[in-house]
């Protein structure tokens, strides 16, 4: 017996000023997964997070939500902790990095890099300030023209038309994004943490490509790949110092002995961890929280420290925060497990589409959390890899994998115990041993490989309904004579669907505890699942343990997440740029963290006025109408093919079937929306939209699309 493993396990916090999604919910239930599987292996784990509530995204939302900065954070906690615990991610500790404890070690964590390790310089930068709001902006709260490729509307830090990466200052014609007004150039003193010291990046290179105590990767290979490209070569110096301060107004710590100075929310928020960590021992009393912080108890006493985080904060992990831990003299990370992105449907997340799916409008559609668990774990494979949500794909692999394979062995089985044999189980067939090779799963599980882990469940599962088919059950109960053999035949069946709910637990934590209740047993614990229950064994009654899904949920559940006013071009974060050099690397790593911070606040967004810069965004295009024609079961569509000088026309279903005859429109020209995110309706793919004119009263009937004058082309663009 090998001594249990101590591990504290993190995820990411999320920012305090927005929904939960999908997306996020990767990390989380790869993390939860792990964390159960590790629990029934014995090993002790502590496993917490918090919510990320600094800095100025949070700081504009609250006020224009009319509340102040804590109301917001209060709330938006008390949602996120719902959300997590809907899903059965069960965090020991849900705390905030707003509360004394993360005051304390920013404070212990800065002054330590101050005035032990030395690595805190004062500069002087220059900074756009909005002279109106009378405060710094941040980059991605300064927009203008792209210096390079010159789109319009542009974030301060990077270009989502051409990719590019640049500093706020050198955008054109630049706006402040909180007031309208050009921003100013001003000099304030800020503070630094000295990354760029030879220690900090010799201590980085080390650290970036070490490995676990049981011989695993400290990062992942593309990961750790990554963080040699960004530290360069021995010798070779590509980190820049890190800008941990920010001027008032803001919303965070103040920097000890620098009064209107504030720490940068990235400072703060990993530092996160631990506070939430102080907090959980606070109230249970058992937890020797220096012996999983503090680098000397912590190497003492063989702990571990894990965090899951996705891929767009890796810059902050891998550099930052063990450089900030190791120079203050804390313990730094035993692993980072980092996860790719969520696409749906194989794109990005869109709120046009519907497909920014919120964990609330999940649980409110009532679909089962479990389902998404499982359909996760499936697709997870300890890579850095996008993860796609395919949704038919969901519902085939539930309805097949558990519903199918899984939960109907006990549901054809349960009911004969119960009827026939007065609820007790009899003895386990012995040409079906359950001598299960199961070390695969562990090693799987161990890997976070749950989609390896999963195959070989749903294998034994494969075996398992073969040996149901096989015996008929159903079959068996209407024949004279055959009473030993059925109890014997269920009994198995039991016995079989007991080992799999075990190998499955950790996926499917809820429905394990159902289960448990229905046999009658103890807790599963990895040791002993595939042990046969003893003979007389007593199970209670079988209720349904997991319904299928129909097609028609997962269609209202995209329905409630459309937002048909969301344009198309802020629905998510915008493409990672290519950035060469470290420091626009790490500019860009900041400018993904406010991406996110700021997504939600842009979509609802309701204007009286647009800028020419909105409009700009709008791309309208001569059209021809190559064909038109009615489409079956459709009231009020016809289907268009517009030549747009595209290499092939666009499809568009347009809801003018009641003013035009479809033969009256072929060979016309018209105006279209060619930049409309593609749309899936019920009759297929819509690639744009047609105008047309109606009069709202309703005093003049019909409706007319536009033509241009004689001359204009297919493709021409109309502004
Ligand atoms: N507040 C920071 C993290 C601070 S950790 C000290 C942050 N917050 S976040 O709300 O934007 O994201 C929380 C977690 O969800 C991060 O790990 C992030 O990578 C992950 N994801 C956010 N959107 C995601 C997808 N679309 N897909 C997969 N993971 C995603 O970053
Ligand atoms: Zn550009």
């Amino acid at each position: 017996m090998t001594t249990p493993r101590k591990i504290l396990v993190t995820n990411a916090l999320p920012y305090a000023n927005g929904d939960i999604h999908l997306g996020h919910l990767v990390g989380y239930i790869q993390a939860d997964i792990w964390v159960r599987y590790q629990r029934m292996r014995g090993n002790t784990v502590h496993y917490v997070c918090a919510d990320d509530t600094h800095g100025t995204p949070v700081m504009l939302r609250a006020e224009k939500e009319g509340l102040t900065p804590e109301q917001l954070i209060n709330r938006v906690h008390g949602e996120h902790l719902r959300d997590f615990t809907d899903f059965g991610v069960a965090f020991d500790n849900y705390h905030s990095t707003h509360s004394d404890e993360n005051r304390w070690y920013a404070e212990d964590v800065y002054t330590r890099l101050r005035d032990s390790a030395k690595l805190i310089d004062t500069r002087s930068i220059e900074q756009f300030y909005d002279p109106v709001k009378e405060m710094f902006l941040p980059d991605r709260f300064i927009k203008g023209e792209c210096p390079k490729c010159g789109a319009a509307d542009q974030y301060g830090d990077n270009c989502e038309s051409c990719g590019a990466a640049y500093a706020p200052t050198e955008l054109k014609n630049p706006f402040s994004a909180v007031s309208g007004a050009k921003p100013v150039l001003k000099t304030s003193e800020h503070y630094f943490f000295r990354l760029s010291d030879p220690r900090a990046v010799e201590f980085l290179r080390e650290w970036t490509q070490g490995s676990t105590p049981d011989g695993s990767r400290r990062l992942q290979q593309e990961a750790a790949n990554k963080m040699k490209e960004w530290l360069g070569d021995s010798g070779e110096n590509k980190l820049s110092d890190w800008d941990i301060s920010r001027d008032a107004p803001y919303f965070g710590f103040e920097i000890p002995d620098a009064p209107g100075k504030y720490f940068y929310v990235w400072l703060d928020a990993p530092i996160g961890y631990f506070a939430s960590f102080k907090n959980l021992a606070g109230k249970r009393g058992d937890i020797d929280v220096a012996a999983f912080t503090e680098a000397g108890p912590a190497a003492a006493a063989g702990t571990e420290l894990i965090h899951f985080i996705g891929k767009d904060i890796l810059y902050f992990h891998a550099l930052f925060w063990p450089a900030m831990l190791h120079f203050a003299g804390y313990r730094s990370p035993t692993q980072l497990c980092v996860n790719g992105f969520l696409t749906v449907d194989g794109a990005k997340m869109s709120k046009s589409r519907g497909t920014f799916i919120t964990a609330r409008s999940y649980t409110e559609q009532k679909l089962n959390p479990e389902w998404l668990r499982y359909y996760f774990a499936g697709k997870s494979n300890a890579t850095m890899e996008d993860v796609d949500l395919n949704l038919d794909d969901m519902i085939a692999k539930v309805n097949s994998d558990l519903v199918g394979k899984f939960v109907n062995i006990a549901s054809r089985c349960a009911g004969f115990i119960a009827k026939r044999f007065d609820g007790k189980l009899g003895t386990h067939d012995a040409a079906l041993a359950l001598d299960w090779n199961v070390d695969e799963v562990t090693t799987a599980y161990e890997a976070r490989d749950f989609s390896r882990a999963l195959r070989k469940i749903m294998e034994f599962a494969d075996r398992a309904n073969g040996y149901v088919n096989d015996n008929k059950p159903w079959e068996l109960a209407k024949q004279e004579g055959q009473e030993a053999r059925l109890h014997e035949v269920c009994t198995t069946a039991i016995n079989i669907f007991k080992a799999l709910t075990g190998l499955l637990k950790p996926v499917l934590p809820k429905l394990a505890e159902q289960a448990e209740g229905f046999l009658n047993i103890a807790p599963f614990a990895w040791d002993n699942l595939l042990a046969p229950l003893p003979a007389g064994h007593a199970i209670g009654t079988y209720s349904h343990l997991m319904t299928r899904i129909e097609r028609k949920q997962v269609d209202a559940l995209l329905d409630a997440n459309r937002d048909s006013l969301a344009p198309a071009a802020t629905d998510t974060k915008p493409a990672k740029a290519e950035a060469k050099a470290a420091s626009s690397e790490q500019r860009h790593a900041q400018h993904q963290a406010h991406a996110a911070a700021t997504e939600t606040a842009e979509a609802s967004e309701f204007e009286p006025f647009i800028s020419i810069d909105d409009f700009g965004k709008v791309d309208l295009r001569i059209a021809r109408i190559v064909s038109a024609e009615h489409v079956e079961g459709a009231a009020k569509l016809l289907r268009l093919q517009l030549d747009i000088g595209e290499e092939k026309p666009r499809q568009v279903f347009a809801g003018i079937k009641s003013a035009y005859d479809p033969a009256t429109l072929v060979g016309r020209m018209t105006v279209m929306v060619a930049n409309l995110a593609p749309r899936k309706m019920k009759f297929g793919m819509s690639e744009g939209m047609v105008l047309a004119a109606s009069d709202a009263s309703g005093e003049t009937p019909g409706l007319f699309i536009l033509s241009p004058d004689l001359g204009a082309t297919p493709g021409m663009r109309v502004k």
